[in-house]
């Protein structure tokens, strides 16, 4: 339900040119959509071959679009500030449930995610609170989004009122 309004916002908020970054790009469904909107570098992790891979064969080679198999909590290869990044928390469809991101390095993420983004860059994060480490992220990443200082962060969470464990969305804008 949200992660249409995700692209929608996506679309909205990015300029030709600009710099993003898909830190879990699973399958690739995001990578297309954010492929398709005229980015200057689109810089893509995951920490499976097998989603790098399925994502390159979703979007086919494009050149200003990099991969990574890479922890999102490094960040290593990003030099420059970014106006945009995406994060689908979770397992790969189909794939290994052991393997789905976890509370302390999605955490150091957005730590140094926030970091990264130009005044004004945005984070979006789809949440899944449906699996026992989901519902974890879940808790704690919107307890510590609640308490970054208002007058650098502008943080919105958009959930289902009546359908507790249902995907949600949070958005963090940075403003200076
Ligand atoms: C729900 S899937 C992402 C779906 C994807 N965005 C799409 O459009 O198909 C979550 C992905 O996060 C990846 N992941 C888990 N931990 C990670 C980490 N620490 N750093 C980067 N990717 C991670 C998983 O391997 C999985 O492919």
């Amino acid at each position: 339900m949200f992660l249409p309004l995700a692209h929608q916002i996506w679309k909205t908020h990015l300029k030709p040119g600009d710099l993003a970054i898909d830190a879990t790009c699973g399958n690739g469904y995001d990578t297309e959509a954010l492929a398709k909107l005229n980015l200057g570098h689109l810089f893509v992790f995951d920490i499976q071959e097998a989603a790098l891979k399925a994502t390159q064969n979703r979007v086919g080679k494009i050149k200003n679009i990099s991969y990574y198999l890479e922890c999102h909590s490094l960040f290593s290869p990003i030099q420059e500030p970014v106006a945009l990044i995406v994060y689908n928390l979770g397992y790969l469809p189909g794939g290994d449930k052991s393997l789905t991101t976890k509370v302390q390095t999605t955490l150091l993420s957005f730590e140094k995610g926030l970091k990264l983004l130009q005044p004004g860059g945005l984070l979006s994060c789809m949440l899944y609170p449906g699996h026992p480490e989901g519902l974890k992220e879940k808790s704690t990443l919107l307890g510590w989004a609640a308490a970054l200082d208002p007058k650098k962060f502008q943080v919105s969470h958009h959930e289902a009122l009546n359908r507790s464990r249902a995907p949600s969305l949070l958005l963090i804008q940075k403003i200076t």
